[in-house]
């Protein structure tokens, strides 16, 4: 998923990191999750896994791919809905998607207010997604909390489904890498059918935990071999630019203003997006937590100065920074354009 500070690409190489180290435990908690890139990983190398973030989609996702253990079979589902099975379909889940796929489109809160026909009213009608496309959106998500009003998901299954919605957004919308602005002409990949697609699960056979909360809450509670910080880097928070993603997840029909249509995100304010509150919070984590390694994940460029953050972290312990080379997508400041740019990517590890 296209995701400001996801780890996606670099979770070889902070591995390598901890192995030469021979950094290692049986619990991991991403207290910044995200996207859930480095949750994962770790879930797949047999940790048991803790993750947090302050967004309810990530905590979607979490759920699905963190939390849940088992293939859904869609036991009280698969009775009610009539499809004809391909003979490439496998799993319940391939088929509950296919069913997805197939239904009717509904005018609903995405098309109305995110489409170019839903929005003609407005001065500058919002380019989110192509009229298609949000009926779409509209249509499977409607279809999921109906299912959930009548009792015939799991949890599991719920939180599967809503994160196989938004994981297959992000292909369809026609923003520059974050929702905070969309574009003023249609990319490729907006105009193409919507299609759900499925996520690839993974399984551990550990009670793993996940939370959605600001993970400050958490601190005093945490007991864990490796605590893994990847917190914001920089001002920009993160709710406002992934808010509609945010509404797709909750289907809470919010107040939203603006040009691009933003929802209300007072209660999503991250401390590290501020320098001063961003220390003090790093501070808290590294003096209250219960951890044997904090591995903390920054940048060059971030808000909280190298010399601060090594003194912070260095009264806990022993400190270790490690810096590589990283390629970084940034999108410049209208929102517009990608551009590329050489950062140092940080690790800093502390042993306690
Ligand atoms: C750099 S991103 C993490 C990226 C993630 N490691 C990944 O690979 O996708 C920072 C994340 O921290 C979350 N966040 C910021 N402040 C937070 C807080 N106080 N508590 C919980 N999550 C927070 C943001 O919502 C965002 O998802």
């Amino acid at each position: 998923m296209r995701f400001i500070g996801n780890k996606e690409n670099l979770l070889n190489t902070i591995n390598h990191a901890l192995e030469q180290r021979n950094i290692k435990g049986k619990t991991f908690f991403d207290f910044f999750s995200g996207t859930t890139s480095v949750a994962r990983f770790f879930k797949k190398k047999g940790y048991k896994v803790f993750s947090s973030d302050l967004l309810y989609f990530s905590y979607c996702l979490q759920y699905a791919y963190i939390k849940n253990n088992k293939e859904p079979d869609f036991k009280k589902l698969l009775p009610q809905i009539n499809i004809k099975q391909s003979k490439l379909i496998c799993f319940p889940l391939d088929i509950v998607i296919e069913y997805l796929n197939n239904i009717k489109s509904i005018k609903g809160f995405i098309y109305n207010n995110y489409s170019v026909s839903g929005t003609s009213h407005l001065e500058k009608q919002r380019m989110y997604f192509s009229d298609e496309n949000a009926k779409k959106i509209d249509a499977i998500r409607i279809q999921i909390e109906f299912w959930k009003k009548e009792k015939v998901l799991t949890k599991e299954e719920y939180f599967i489904l809503i994160s196989c919605l938004i994981e297959s957004v992000s292909f369809y919308s026609n923003v520059a890498g974050v929702y905070a602005a969309f574009q003023k002409k249609w990319d490729k990949r907006a105009l193409k059918p919507f299609l759900l697609r499925r996520i690839t699960l993974i399984f551990n056979n550990k009670k793993n935990e996940v939370f959605n909360t600001d993970s400050m809450q958490l601190v005093k509670n945490i007991n864990t071999d490796i605590l893994y910080l990847d917190p914001p880097y920089n001002e920009r928070q993160y709710a406002p630019n992934y808010h509609i993603l945010e509404t797709i997840a909750k289907f809470d029909t919010p107040v939203i203003k603006g040009i691009t249509g933003m929802r209300d995100y007072a209660n999503q304010k991250s401390t590290f997006c501020r320098k001063d509150t961003a220390l003090q919070s790093l501070s808290r984590i590294a003096k209250n937590a219960n951890y044997k390694y904090l591995i903390l994940s920054y940048n060059s460029e971030g808000i909280m100065p190298q010399e601060n953050i090594i003194k912070i972290l260095g009264n806990y312990g022993s400190v270790e920074l490690v810096e590589f080379e990283y390629l970084r997508f940034k999108s410049n400041s209208n929102g517009n354009n990608n551009t590329k740019k050489h950062i140092l990517e940080q690790l800093y590890i502390l042993t306690r």
